[in-house]
């Protein structure tokens, strides 16, 4: 086994940190157990997380905890999702409160069961003065519907003339979506190996590292999250500029 990296002596550490989670069915399917406890098990390891990017002072860490397509799961399933959520919320609040870390939520708010929009919204009003860490839960997130909001608010505000076409460019999208303050992630993580985006940032991910990381979700601990910042902090960023011109444009 690789020894877990010390932090302190990583040479960089990304602002911004996304991760989807994968893989809490088959590590559940493997052991016999249902689907169920698979997330029960990667809820514990969300909270690892959160110790862990705090640790490494991670100014943000962004979880993709539920798609717009998940919808389409059986409804027990569903169900047991949004009582996980519920239930995790009402375990880790303290220690977002302990570690002065705020919560903020991405997607479609309004999809969400409003017992489970009530819960959220308490405490991402009780954190929402911590200035320092954020956790964003994506929840009923689709980055293709995100960038379709923003398409149409932007055509709306043209159509009432606040706004010129003319004058539409990225930043005018990027100032659209759900969190338009927030920096893009410098590192996407992705478990139990695959390749796939999954509608996740599909935006924000322009320039991002990717690290695979071939464990399950509820088997990805401190550890493994070490190991995937140290190989970021071993990479050579560029933004597609030449070694020469690097950093005339990302800094
Ligand atoms: C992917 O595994 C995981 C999810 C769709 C849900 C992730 C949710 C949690 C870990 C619950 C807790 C969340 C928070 C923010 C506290 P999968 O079911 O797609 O696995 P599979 O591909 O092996 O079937």
């Amino acid at each position: 086994m690789n020894p877990v990296p010390n932090i302190l002596s990583l040479k960089k550490v990304p602002r911004h940190v996304a991760v989807i989670m994968d893989g809490n069915g088959r590590w559940a399917k493997e052991r016999g157990l249902p689907r169920i406890e698979g997330h029960k098990e990667g809820a514990q390891s969300v909270r690892a997380l959160l110790r862990a990017a705090k640790k490494a002072n991670i100014e943000y860490l962004t979880v993709y905890a539920f798609s717009t397509e998940n919808w389409k799961r059986p409804p027990q399933e569903i169900k047991g999702l949004m009582q996980l959520l519920v239930d995790s919320l009402n375990a880790y609040e303290q220690e977002l409160h302990d570690n002065r870390i705020r919560l903020r939520v991405m997607g479609q708010f309004d999809r969400l069961p409003p017992p489970v929009r009530k819960r959220l919204q308490k405490t991402i009003d009780a954190t929402a003065h911590y200035a320092g860490h954020t956790f964003i839960v994506a929840l009923s997130y689709g980055a293709r519907t995100e960038i379709a909001e923003a398409a149409r608010q932007i055509a709306e505000k043209a159509k009432a003339g606040e706004l010129d076409p003319a004058t539409i460019d990225e930043r005018t999208v990027a100032e659209h979506l759900y969190l338009p303050d927030v920096p893009d992630p410098e590192l996407m993580i992705r478990t139990s190996g695959e390749l796939r985006l999954s509608n996740f940032m599909l935006w924000q991910l322009s320039y991002a590292e990717f690290h695979i990381a071939d464990t399950y979700w509820p088997d990805f601990r401190e550890e493994q999250f070490f190991q995937a910042l140290e190989a970021f902090s071993a990479r050579d960023r560029r933004y597609g500029a030449t070694k020469e011109t690097e950093g005339a444009n990302h800094g």
